[in-house]
């Protein structure tokens, strides 16, 4: 790796998901090693515009590696996508002597990242959302995490709906407009009926096929949040199938779920990734664990 790499700076960004804690010790842990500056950005991009950076220490990160959530705080900050927002991060960033920035966050998150890279500050990303929305990124830091508190509650819900049969359960993700929450969780829960924001008409299916689940023992049906409250979707589901249906609401704990070991092996290796991309001046890539590649972390390039 070149060293010429100046100052990074390395933000958390937008709703933050498990395994952020791991992006930054791997990074510091990494940009030790090699010699290189790093330091972080508080409370993302707003952070970045108040000029809020700090040195930390890997024994400072360490505290945290095993926490969901991202200890240097996050922010959702849209006008970063406006001039104004623009050139005030730009500003920022000269004014705290960054030469380039790493974001570790979402669709959202990287979209400002690309507004960044457009106007020449050196930026790689790191996809890290529960969502798993990123175009182009196959699967994003904290979906297994996510998926796994879901499990856990999947799992709790069929223990009663076992123990008294008969009876049909809708259980809702988060995962804003994107489904791909939802059918992850269906999947890895062997839960067939699963309705999506790009799936409505699974409604239908699901009306159909209810009453044979509960008759057989019991129903379960997942919805992502996207589709709608889940009491009206439940609601709904009742009115059409006579069924009583009792809904869990999973919302914000499934996003502070404990980073699974994967979540945490991840976040560690595109910590680290990010650094060497940013090390070497490159830009406009994110760090993303690749299928079937042989280097899993091979950046790729920002999708459009
Ligand atoms: O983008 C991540 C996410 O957790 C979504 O799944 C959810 O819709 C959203 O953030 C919630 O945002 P907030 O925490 O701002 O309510």
């Amino acid at each position: 790796m070149a060293v010429s790499a100046g100052r990074i700076g390395l933000l958390t960004s937008g709703g933050d998901a498990p395994g952020m804690n791991a992006v930054i010790v791997g990074a510091l842990r990494h940009a030790a090693e090699a010699g290189v500056e790093l330091c972080l950005v508080e409370d993302g991009y707003r952070g970045l515009v108040a000029r809020r950076t700090i040195r930390a220490t890997l024994a400072d990160a360490m505290h945290r590696f095993h926490r969901a959530g991202t200890w240097i705080g996050t922010s959702r900050w849209p006008d970063l996508q406006a001039p104004d927002g623009l050139a005030a991060a730009t500003q920022g960033i000269e004014e705290s002597g960054l030469d380039s920035l790493i974001v570790v966050g979402g669709a959202g998150s990287l979209a400002g990242a690309r507004a960044l890279h457009g106007v020449g500050v050196p930026v790689v990303g790191v996809p890290a959302t529960i969502d798993n929305d990123v175009p182009g990124v196959p699967v994003t830091l904290g979906l297994d995490s996510a998926v796994n508190y879901a499990l856990r509650v999947i799992d709790d819900v069929r223990v009663t709906a076992t123990s008294l049969p008969h009876r049909a359960f809708l259980v809702e993700t988060l995962g804003g407009s994107s489904g791909n929450l939802a059918r992850a969780v269906a999947e890895a829960a062997a839960v067939d009926l699963v309705i999506t924001p790009e799936d409505a008409d699974a409604w239908h299916a699901v009306v159909a096929r209810l009453p044979a689940e509960v008759e057989a023992g019991h129903g379960l049906v997942v919805t992502g949040e996207g589709v709608g409250p889940a009491q009206s979707v439940a609601d709904d589901l009742q009115d059409a199938t006579g069924l009583r249906i009792r809904v869990t609401v999973l919302g914000h704990g499934q996003r502070a779920a404990s980073p699974t070991a994967a979540d945490r092996r991840t976040g560690l290796a595109l910590g680290r990734a990010a650094v060497d991309a940013a090390a070497t001046r490159r830009s406009g890539v994110v760090a993303a664990p690749a299928p079937d590649a042989a280097d899993p972390l091979a950046p790729a390039a920002f999708a459009a």
